[in-house]
């Protein structure tokens, strides 16, 4: 789907490279929606403890909901998009 108002019931991730956004539902997986959209993007658990579907943040604040990144590795910009939020509209990562 596209991008939706800022005030609805989820946020915009917005892809760096090819310009795509897709709408995340609050509670809704980002790498589930990026899988539906045909983004061709790693994964294995699912749930916040491989590390296998790490990507990195542009811009926004993502709602960290995994187990497996480090303080350190947030602050560079890492996120785990199986199970991760946003606290903003609109979460751009590095894809
Ligand atoms: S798929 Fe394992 S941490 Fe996201």
């Amino acid at each position: 789907m596209g991008s939706q108002p800022a005030d609805a019931d989820g946020f915009t991730v917005k892809l760096a490279r090819s310009g795509k956004e897709v709408f995340v539902r609050q509670g809704d997986s980002i790498l589930f929606e990026l899988l539906d959209e045909g983004v061709q993007v790693p994964f294995s658990c699912g749930v916040g403890i491989c590390g296998a579907c790490w990507q990195r943040v542009v811009s926004g604040e993502p709602d960290h909901r995994d187990f497996c990144l480090s303080d350190e590795e947030r602050e560079r910009g890492a996120v785990m998009i199986c199970c991760a939020g946003s606290l903003s509209p609109t979460l751009e990562l590095d894809l």
